[in-house]
C-alpha cells in the first residue's frame, strides 16, 4: 500500500492517522498513514529520507508549515497566497505543495455549521501562522467584510496587505485592527467570529470583548480539545453558538486525501467517530 504521514514536531496526539485510516476504509483505497516525527532542526532531510522509502506524500502541521512551503517546488494558487503548506504531493518531477486548512475551515462553517459566509460579516482574529493559513479561503467565500484584527497591528497589516487584490477580486472589504478596537467595526455585530490566536495556549482567555458579536452569531475556535474549551464557554456567554476546530480538521483533510488519491470522502460519520474517541 502506498504510504503517506503527518510530519511535525509534536505529532503523538494528531488525529491525522485515524482520519485518514476511516476515509481509506470507506473509500477501498489501499494506503498506511504514519506519524512522522522530525527533529525541530531536520525537517527536509527526515522528510526526503520518507520520500526516498516510497511514500507518496504528507500533512505538515506545527511548526513545519513554511519551511513546506520552502521545499515544494510547485504550489496550488492557496498555498501561494498563504505561504505555508499543510500538504505535499511527493511528485516525481519535484513536490506539489497545497493548503487545504482555509477550505477545510470554510467547509465546516458553510455545510456542516450551516452558515453561508457570502454577505456576511466576519472578524478573524490572529495574524500568525494559523490565520494566514486561512484567509484566502475565507475571503473566496465571498464575506461583504472581513476584518482581520490582532494585538499587534503591523502583523494585521502585512496580511491584509498581501490579500488585497485577491480581497478586491472578490469584492470583498477587507481590514486590519487591533484587538483594542475591532469593536469599532463591528457596526451592530459581527456573524461570524473566527479565534486564531494562541491566545488559549498562554492560559489568556478571549482576547476580544463579547459586544463584537451579533446575537446568534457563530463564534469559531481552530483548536479543538481541552483548548478550545475556554472558547466555546464563552461564546454561550455571549449568547453565540460555539464550535471547535475538529470539523475543520476531517475537512481539511478529506481535501489532502482528495489531491493525493482522487476520491473525495464522506466527512460527517468520521467527524462523529473522532468526537466519541476524544470525549
Ligand atoms: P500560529 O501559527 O498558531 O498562528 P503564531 O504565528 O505564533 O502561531 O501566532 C499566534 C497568534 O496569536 C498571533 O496573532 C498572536 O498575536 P501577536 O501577533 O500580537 O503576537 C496571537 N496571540 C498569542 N497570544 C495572545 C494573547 N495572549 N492575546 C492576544 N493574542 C495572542
Amino acid at each position: 500500500p502506498d504510504r503517506y504521514a503527518v510530519a511535525g514536531n509534536p505529532v503523538a496526539h494528531s488525529q491525522s492517522p485515524f482520519i485518514h485510516t476511516s476515509f481509506a476504509e470507506q473509500t477501498g483505497q489501499a494506503l498506511v498513514y504514519e506519524r512522522l516525527l522530525c527533529p525541530l532542526d531536520a525537517f527536509e532531510p527526515t522528510l526526503r529520507a520518507f520520500a526516498a522509502a516510497g511514500a507518496r506524500g504528507c500533512n505538515v502541521t506545527v511548526p513545519f508549515k513554511f519551511e513546506a512551503f520552502a521545499l515544494a517546488r510547485r504550489h496550488s494558487p492557496r498555498a501561494e497566497l498563504a505561504g505555508a503548506v499543510n500538504t505535499l504531493r511527493f511528485d516525481e518531477h519535484g513536490w506539489w505543495g497545497d493548503n487545504t486548512d482555509g477550505l477545510g475551515l470554510a467547509r465546516d462553517i458553510e455545510r456542516n455549521a450551516g452558515r453561508p459566509m457570502a454577505g456576511q460579516r466576519v472578524l478573524l482574529l490572529g495574524a500568525g501562522g494559523a490565520s494566514a493559513g486561512v484567509l484566502g479561503s475565507l475571503i473566496a467565500c465571498r464575506p461583504a467584510a472581513l476584518t482581520l484584527a490582532n494585538r499587534s497591528l503591523d502583523k494585521a497589516e502585512a496580511l491584509v496587505h498581501s490579500h488585497h487584490s485577491w480581497a478586491q477580486a472578490h469584492g470583498v472589504s477587507l481590514s486590519a485592527a487591533t484587538l483594542a478596537d475591532c469593536e469599532a467595526h463591528a457596526q451592530g455585530g459581527f456573524d461570524l467570529l473566527i479565534n486564531g490566536t494562541s491566545a488559549s495556549l498562554a492560559g489568556a482567555g478571549v482576547p476580544v470583548q463579547g459586544q463584537v458579536l451579533r446575537p446568534g452569531a457563530l463564534a469559531v475556535d481552530m483548536m479543538y480539545g481541552p483548548a478550545a474549551q475556554g472558547f466555546l464557554d464563552w461564546a454561550r456567554a455571549q449568547g453565540a453558538e460555539g464550535r471547535d476546530g475538529l470539523g475543520m480538521l476531517v475537512e481539511q483533510a478529506a481535501e489532502a486525501f482528495c489531491l493525493w488519491r482522487g476520491v473525495r470522502p464522506e466527512t460527517a460519520a468520521v467527524l462523529q467517530a473522532l468526537r466519541e474517541r476524544l470525549n
